[in-house]
Parts: C-alpha cells; structure tokens; sequence
C-alpha cells in the first residue's frame, strides 16, 4: 500500500467516532462472569456440537431454491442510485490500484475460514448443505472457500454462499473470480441488508463488526445481525482483531500505533452480543490474515504470529447461536 492510501486509512479511522470500552468493560466482565459455562463446549468440538442443527421439514425446498436464486433480494447499489457515504468511499479506494488490498487479503481464504469449513464438514449430515454469507467479503476468497468446501465431505452440492461487501471494485473482482453455482456477490452496505429469502445456516463476518463499531454504526450493524437471522437455527462467526492479543505483545507496538486498526476487547464483544439473542458458545484466540508487506513495510511481530500458517494479527474468533 502506498503510505498516502495508509494516511487515509488510518486518518478516516482516527476521526470516527472513540470506543466506549472502558464503561462496557465493567459491565460486560460482570456479564461473562455469568456466562462463562456457555463459552466451555460440552459436547467436544465444534463441528459435533453443530451437527444435526440444520435439519427441517422444509430444509430441501429452501437449499435447492437458495442454491438457484440466492440469498438476498437485494439491488447493487449503483443500480439503487444510492448516494456513496465517505466510509464506502474510502473503501472502495484500498481496492484500486494504489490502494491497500493486498494487505488485507494474503491471496488465499483465511486460516479461521479453513477451520470453520473444516468443522461444518465435520457437522454435515449427508443432505445438508449450506446457506451463508460473509459480511465485508473484499475478494471473495472466502466466499468460494465456504461454499466448496463446507460441504464436501457428503453428497450436498446444495450450498448458497452470499458475499456482501459495499466497495464495487472488491465485488466486481470477486464476481469476475468466483462466480460459480451457488455463490452470489452483492454490491450492498451490511447495515441495510434486507433478511435473507430464506434462513440462513452461518452468518460469518470479516472484521465489519469492529468498522462499525468504531464508526458509530454499531448499533445499526447489530439490528442487522438480528434481521439476517433465523431463532434457533443461525450461527455467527465474528473474527476481528484482539486488543488484548496486539497489547501482550510489544513487537506490534510500532506498527499498531502507526496502522490505529480499531481494535475491541472481549469484552466489548460480550457486551454487544446481548444474551437474549446470542448464546456465545466460543471465544478464543485466533488469526487475522494480514500482509504487512501488501501495505508496504516489514513488521516481524506479523510473521512470527502467523507461524507457519500465514502473517496475521491477534484476532477474537468468536462463535454464537442465534437464540
Ligand atoms: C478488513 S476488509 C476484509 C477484506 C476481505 N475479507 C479480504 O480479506 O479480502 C473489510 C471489508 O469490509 C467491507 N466493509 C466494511 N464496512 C462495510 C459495510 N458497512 N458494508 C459492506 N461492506 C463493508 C470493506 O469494504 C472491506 O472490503
């Protein structure tokens, strides 16, 4: 990335709106104190813990039509005559030629998009297939991962796998690279996504809930998470960036400050998950995939994260179901 598309990245983000933290932090310690048992898993890993959830009468009916029509009744907004706020505006530049792209994407799905998809593979029954969407889908990677590989270890070919993203470049790219059965991209800001025509299995998010929450469309970012949702069926997988996780580790010290990547705490996360609507059945530390060489400078702290698996930052991966 050049640094002048760095400035604005990190500009933009220093003149939204601050974090609430430090009054949700007590709150929210209070509330995870309470709610610790559900974070343990009881029944192993995941992927047990998953199977069997996505069954129903109906469920052929809405695979095949969703694997057919889509997800999402929902116009480009381009073609909706929508006016471009600055937020979409600034990101839709990081995916042009100067722009950052290449630091947010590492050219291949995320590290914790191949473990999920290797957990729904364990939890798929023979005829279940899949309905999801990513939330700030960029390139689409991720997108045509889930939808390859979710189901893979059964007969299903019936997956219906949405990206939603509101920067054009980033959509069109993805249409132009993975268009394919069952996979639909839409030019659409998160926080006006219509409900889906018919349930959805996973909504699974890429770092949209941190954007907002430091641009003051928090709240809005939540409704839609309720909206998009089925009671009793859908499960979220948030990943975004851990403060606690950069914060322990000082050889990120230089680059977090000169990046100021809106960073939340767990939590801050508990806290927006409200209890009445999410049941949170896992926090853990994860990976964020980030190329810091894409943005044009060297920070070891990202490759000696990453491992062997890829740079990256300290992320929350967090899973929950929709109550
Ligand atoms: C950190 S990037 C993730 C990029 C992508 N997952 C990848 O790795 O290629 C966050 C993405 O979320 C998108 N985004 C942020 N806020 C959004 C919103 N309110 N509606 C739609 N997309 C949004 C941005 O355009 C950006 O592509």
């Amino acid at each position: 990335m050049s640094l002048k598309a760095l400035f604005l990245v990190v500009n933009t983000w220093a003149s939204a709106s601050r974090f609430t933290a430090e009054e949700q932090c007590l709150h929210a310690y209070q509330r995870v104190g309470v709610r610790r048992s559900l974070l343990a898993d009881p029944s192993g890993t995941l992927g047990r813990r998953l199977r069997g959830r996505w069954t129903g009468d109906h469920r052929s009916d809405s695979l095949q039509r969703a694997h057919r029509e889509g997800l999402f009744r929902v116009t480009d907004r381009f073609d909706a005559g929508a006016q471009l706020g600055e937020e979409e505006m600034l990101w839709s530049r990081e995916y042009g030629e100067d722009g950052s792209f290449n630091f947010w994407s590492l050219g291949r799905p995320k590290v914790e998009i191949q473990k999920l998809a290797a957990e729904l593979q364990e939890a798929a029954g023979e005829n279940d297939g899949l309905t999801a969407v990513v939330l700030g889908c960029g390139l689409g990677l991720d997108v045509s991962y889930l939808a390859r590989e979710a189901c893979k270890s059964t007969s299903s070919t019936m997956t219906a796998v949405a990206g939603v993203d509101f920067a054009l470049p980033a959509i069109q790219e993805a249409r132009r690279q993975h268009s394919s059965a069952g996979c639909f991209f839409h030019h659409a800001d998160v926080c006006e996504l219509p409900a889906p025509t018919v349930p959805l299995d996973l909504v699974v998010d890429n770092t949209v809930f941190q954007n907002t929450y430091r641009s003051g469309r928090f709240e809005e970012y939540l409704d839609t998470l309720s909206r998009i949702s089925t009671p009793g069926h859908t499960m979220l997988h948030l990943n975004l960036m851990s403060r606690e996780g950069i914060e322990a580790r000082e050889e990120f010290d230089e680059s977090m400050e000169y990046l100021n990547l809106p960073l939340l705490c767990r939590s801050d996360i508990c806290a927006a998950l409200k209890p009445e609507i999410w049941e949170i059945w896992q926090i853990r530390e994860g990976h964020y995939d980030l190329n810091p060489e894409g943005a044009g400078f060297e920070c070891e702290a990202f490759h000696t994260f990453g491992g062997n698996s890829s740079p990256g930052i300290p992320s929350w991966c967090v899973v929950a179901a929709r109550i």
